[in-house]
């Protein structure tokens, strides 16, 4: 009946309770400042959503407040270059977990040129690059893949942080170049980077997350619209990738502690899949050394041993 408040399920309890220790713990960390605009964001925002294979979504704190997803994004941006460039692309990009920074450039001289993974930055710049290379209209083509999967065409990308992390991009414009001194950037190195910078900048809410990659808990159907997103098997490998480097040198750990398949961003969301139940997205701005939320990795790592939701 309208004017009569929603009463909580009791897994809204449970994430408001997990929310309110993760606003009781001491501040620790900080926003990500090398993209300026990010850096002008309220850093004591802190929401969580989980959205559950049945449809229904769980949310508390600012769940429903946008935020740039950064490198959450890498994971769409993943899922549209294995549907369309199949298993060529592994040819391009390997799948192991690389012991660096997201940002490092020293691996890839020795490795001619081919990043470990599609996680660290050179591994999502070579897939912008597919995408460059396969569609006409790369970024339309990506906003309307991630707008379809959330239900949401009001989904946008945020122009002061595009333009924001244009203009500080010289360690991903180094990587890039580097990359095509190898042979492995076809299209402009430009190109390929504005693509890049532009996926980074969009922004989700935390339901909007959760809801969009519910096709990685449920075997590459999306559960809202029964459509198959993915086959079962490349579900399987981009869930296996995100538990090994989703969650960059501190994947080890994440999956130590938590064992489940995530990927951070440094806006401050994480992305967590629990196969077979639903997905969980975290968002708190404030970072760890690694670029991970602070409270993010808190309120899933709670969650998860609450609900006893590992995969192991
Ligand atoms: O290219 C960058 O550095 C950022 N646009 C994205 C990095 C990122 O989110 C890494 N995440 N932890």
């Amino acid at each position: 009946m309208e004017g009569t408040p929603k009463r909580p399920s009791n897994q809204e309890l449970l994430l408001n309770e997990i929310l309110q220790e993760a606003l009781a713990l001491p501040l620790s960390g900080e926003v990500a400042n090398y993209i300026p605009a990010l850096a002008s964001v309220n850093p004591n925002q802190c929401g969580i959503a989980v959205a559950n294979l049945d449809g229904q979504v769980h949310v508390a704190g600012d769940a429903d407040v946008p935020f740039s997803i950064q490198s959450v994004s890498k994971v769409f941006g993943l899922a549209l270059a294995m549907l369309r460039m199949g298993d060529d692309l592994w040819q391009r990009v390997h799948m192991e977990p690389s012991g660096q920074a997201f940002n490092s450039i020293v691996q890839l001289e020795w490795e001619h040129g081919i990043p470990r993974n599609p996680f660290i930055n050179a591994g999502a710049i070579v897939v912008a690059d597919t995408l460059v290379s396969h569609y006409s209209a790369s970024k339309n083509a990506l906003m309307s893949f991630v707008r379809g999967l959330a239900d949401r065409p009001e989904i946008a990308v945020n122009q002061d942080v595009f333009l924001s992390e244009k203009q500080h991009g010289s360690r991903n414009a180094a990587l890039a170049y580097l990359m095509k001194s190898f042979g492995n950037i076809e299209a402009d190195v430009e190109d390929a980077l504005d693509h890049y910078f532009y996926q980074c900048s969009i922004e989700m809410s935390c339901r909007d997350v959760a809801r969009s990659l519910s096709f990685l808990a449920n075997r590459g159907v999306q559960p809202h619209s029964g459509d198959t997103i993915v086959s079962r098997r490349d579900a399987h490998r981009i869930n296996a990738i995100m538990q090994t480097s989703g969650m960059y040198d501190q994947s080890g750990e994440f999956a130590f502690e938590v064992g489940l398949p995530a990927k951070s961003g440094v806006g401050g969301g994480i992305v967590a899949i629990v196969p077979n139940y639903g997905v969980i997205c975290a968002w708190s701005p404030r970072l760890n050394q690694y670029g991970n939320s602070c409270m993010g990795m808190y309120m899933i790592t709670r969650l998860a041993e609450k609900l006893g939701l590992s995969v192991y």
